[in-house]
């Protein structure tokens, strides 16, 4: 019909086939194919039925979210309003059956809901992610899903933005039946079947049986509400997709349709969108690296091998476990073998326990987790990941050994948070087998995997690193062999500004909920005291040759070591911990911090929640500059996704990087020089940061121009 949709009869049924590769997205061109290929079936008197599917890996993921972003920067036409297409498809005087695989998200499963009938492959999944993106489902999802699947479900798929797999779309009457074998021939039959039966066929527009009754629907949208602000904390997303929602069971359809339109464009007008979209696409800018093409030859990692079975080797032996990655896991100690072993299997059971996945599960996944005290197997393995304590002699060893055992292509990974790969890799007799890969804690749940590329490393292996983080599911960024890498780099000065603010009069208390009503995860004094007091203090003491006389050094946490509150685990640190582990305000600490800064002589005074806010996050962004300029990080973008896979900073504020340049490089250099002023050279300004300001420019648009620059050399 057009370049992105084919069209070709088999025996009577039509078979409309969108391939616009990779996944089928509505892009330009899209829709008019489905039209014109709907238009001519229709008109084909021999066609007794319809079925669309997607050609490739799966059915349609959406809107061009492209055009989405150019519409959310007033850039360009935008995605295309589906409204007609979708009533064509619905009007259709033949039955139109939607064959799902893969996945039908956002403008798929919009465009799925409008067919007569949906039948898909059984690991085919449906979801309205649009709230993932600052938006809501813009072609008609809000109004079509809720009639299909009742109101409960459709509120928890739009809130959520999570899919739904098969069966559960079967059982819930998204899909109307599940096809073992060939999907699309399968699809072929039912279309046929639907044909012999005759019409009419059902138009979801038109079906009301399932949108419920004044009085539950009120009850469900104020507890979607509810939930809404308490799960998807601060955006206007999930809360604006309700309001949709609730026009699909108050209002006529065409009526709620437009009152749909209305609200996806004030989403797509907010900051929230742009951040979000901008978001998604860095993500995946993170896994192209200059010089590395889809080409780059790599290795395939089918069998894996970690050594240390602490905090982060049994947690990384879960995340391989968890992508069906057989491992082994060897410690030098018998005991400690045995507690990390047993930490997996009870995290397995934690997760079994909250009905996440079945026993069955957990017993596959365990008998994918070899532990051992030897080296036995290492030599057939593809990859080694070495997590023993941070301690450069101890990992030199262990590398030597490996060296001396593992398969020539095999790599060899450290899983060091402050050491340097150089070093590591250089005792051993291949460097360019020798990459960082960055777990964080706990491994087996946070996304991020920092990918520390070594002077030698070489091109294949950082390739592998990155597709070893999409098999594990992780989000891969490839940094730079410095301090603490990217993540941590940037967040030593947010803890010492943190601190700082302790002793000029803020409490731990307000700090916290500072930040977490900035959107962050947790506030910073409740990550320390999780992480462990003991732990920040060892860092800080590694990091005293960086302290310089004169310059300011935070005080009280070598006082609160020194007491044994350690945090968490010694129930308590900055903050004082109840049963369920929150975080009480303990006037023990904040006379302590009194003390010492009246000791030091800083005077206290009132400190506003704009100042924690711009001294903890401005602090940052200035280090991200720094990191920038220096090339340990490739882009401002792959800084933001390091901070939102890994920090729990809020995505719809798209990441430090991001979010300087909505409030405005001007602006944040302008305050950095403030706080240069007053308190001296620790603010001093990032040239890169100075630079771009002047310019009037933003980390977005240096990337925008670096990708101009790699696309036309
Ligand atoms: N539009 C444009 N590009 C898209 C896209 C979309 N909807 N979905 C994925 N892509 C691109 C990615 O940017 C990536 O491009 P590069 O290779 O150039 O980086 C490529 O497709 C492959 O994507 P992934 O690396 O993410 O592949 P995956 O196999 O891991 O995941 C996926 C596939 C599950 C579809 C995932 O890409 C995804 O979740 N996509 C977004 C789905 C979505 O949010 N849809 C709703 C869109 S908004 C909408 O539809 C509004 C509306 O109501 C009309
Ligand atoms: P841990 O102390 O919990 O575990 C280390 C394990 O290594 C112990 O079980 C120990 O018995 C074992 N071990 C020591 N020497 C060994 C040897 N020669 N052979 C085999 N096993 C040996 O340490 P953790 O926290 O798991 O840290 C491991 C590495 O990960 C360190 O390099 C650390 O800096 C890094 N890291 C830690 C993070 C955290 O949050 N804990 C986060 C990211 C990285």
């Amino acid at each position: 019909m057009n370049e992105f949709v084919r069209l070709t009869i088999n025996d009577g049924v039509a078979v409309i086939t969108i391939d616009n590769p990779p996944v089928n997205a509505l892009g330009a061109g899209v829709p008019e194919g489905i039209a014109a290929a709907i238009d001519r079936a229709e008109q084909d008197r021999p066609v007794s039925s319809i079925v669309l599917n997607g050609a490739g890996r799966t059915f349609v993921a959406g809107a061009d979210i492209k055009q989405l972003e150019d519409q959310a920067h007033g850039r360009g036409p935008g995605a295309p309003n589906l409204h007609g297409l979708l009533k064509q498809i619905e009007d259709c005087s033949k039955p139109v059956v939607m064959a799902i695989h893969g996945t039908a998200l956002g403008g798929g499963l919009e465009l799925a809901m409008a067919g007569h009938y949906r039948v898909a492959a059984p690991d085919a999944q449906a979801g309205q992610p649009e709230v993932n993106l600052g938006i809501i489902p813009g072609a008609e999802g809000t109004q079509r899903l809720p009639r299909l699947v009742g109101l409960a479900a459709a509120l928890e798929m739009c809130v959520s933005g999570k899919p739904i797999r098969a069966p559960e779309a079967l059982r819930l009457g998204l899909f109307d039946r599940i096809i073992d074998g060939d999907w699309l021939s399968g699809a072929v039959t039912f279309a046929r079947e639907m044909a012999a039966r005759g019409g009419p066929h059902p138009r979801t527009r038109g079906r009301n049986e399932k949108l419920g009754t004044t009085e539950s629907n009120a009850e469900l949208l104020a507890h979607g509400r509810e939930q809404a602000r308490k799960t998807r904390r601060n955006m206007l997303a999930p809360l604006a997709v309700i309001d949709a929602l609730e026009a699909a069971v108050t209002l006529p359809f065409e009526e709620g349709c437009r009152r749909e339109r209305e609200i996806v464009e004030t989403c797509l007008a907010s900051g929230q969108a742009k951040a979000l979209i901008h978001a998604f696409f860095a993500e995946r800018a993170a896994a192209r690296i200059p010089g590395i093409s889809k080409d780059t030859r790599t290795y395939n990692i089918r069998r894996a091998a970690i050594i240390g079975s602490g905090t982060m080797g049994g947690g990384i032996a879960m995340a391989f476990a968890n992508a069906g990655i057989a491992v082994l896991i060897k410690d030098a100690d018998q005991a400690a073998l045995d507690r990390g072993l047993a930490t997996v299997r009870n995290n397995y059971e934690t997760s079994v326990n909250k009905g996440r996945f079945s026993k069955e599960t957990m017993d596959q996944r365990m008998a994918l987790i070899h532990p051992q005290l030897t080296y036995d197997g290492f030599e057939n393995v593809d990859l080694i990941i070495e997590a023993v304590f941070e301690n450069l002699a101890l990992k030199k060893q262990v590398f030597a050994e490996i060296d001396r055992i593992a398969k020539r292509e095999c790599i060899l990974a450290t899983n060091t948070s402050t050491l340097d790969i150089d070093q590591i890799a250089a005792g051993t007799s291949r460097p360019q087998m020798v990459i960082g890969t960055h777990f964080f804690s706990p491994a087996h749940v946070m996304r991020l995997l920092e990918i520390v590329r070594g002077a030698a490393t070489a091109s294949e292996v950082i390739a592998a690193a990155l597709a070893l983080a999409k098999q594990l599911r992780k989000a891969g960024v490839v940094v730079g062999n410095c301090r603490g890498f990217v993540g941590n780099r940037m967040m030593l000065p947010y803890m010492r500004e943190a601190q700082f603010l302790l002793e000029e009069g803020a409490t731990p208390m307000q700090v916290d909920q500072a930040l977490v009503d900035f959107g962050m995860a947790m506030g910073i004094f409740a990550v320390g005291d999780m992480g462990g007091l003991d732990l920040a203090w060892r860092v800080r003491q590694e990091y005293k040759y960086l302290e310089k006389p004169g310059v300011r050094v935070p005080l009280v946490l070598e006082k609160l070591f020194e007491m044994g509150r350690w945090g968490q685990k010694t129930g308590a640190g900055w903050h004082r911990y109840d049963e369920d582990r929150k975080p009480i305000p303990d006037s023990k600490v904040e006379a302590l911090i009194e003390a010492v800064a009246k000791q030091a002589g800083i005077p206290g005074r009132t400190i506003s929640d704009d100042e924690i806010i711009e001294r903890c996050i401005y602090i940052m962004i200035n280090e991200g500059a720094r990191i920038l300029d220096e090339g340990h990080a490739l882009r401002a973008g792959d800084i933001d996704t390091v901070y939102l896979a890994g920090y729990g900073f809020p995505a719809y504020r798209g990441g430090p990087m991001w979010y300087a340049g909505a409030v405005g490089l001007k602006k944040i250099y302008e305050k950095i020089m403030d706080f240069h002023r007053q308190h001296g050279e620790l603010w001093e300004p990032a040239p890169l940061l100075k630079r771009l300001a002047e310019e009037g420019n933003t980390f977005a648009s240096l990337d925008a121009s670096k990708e101009v620059l790699a696309v036309r050399s």
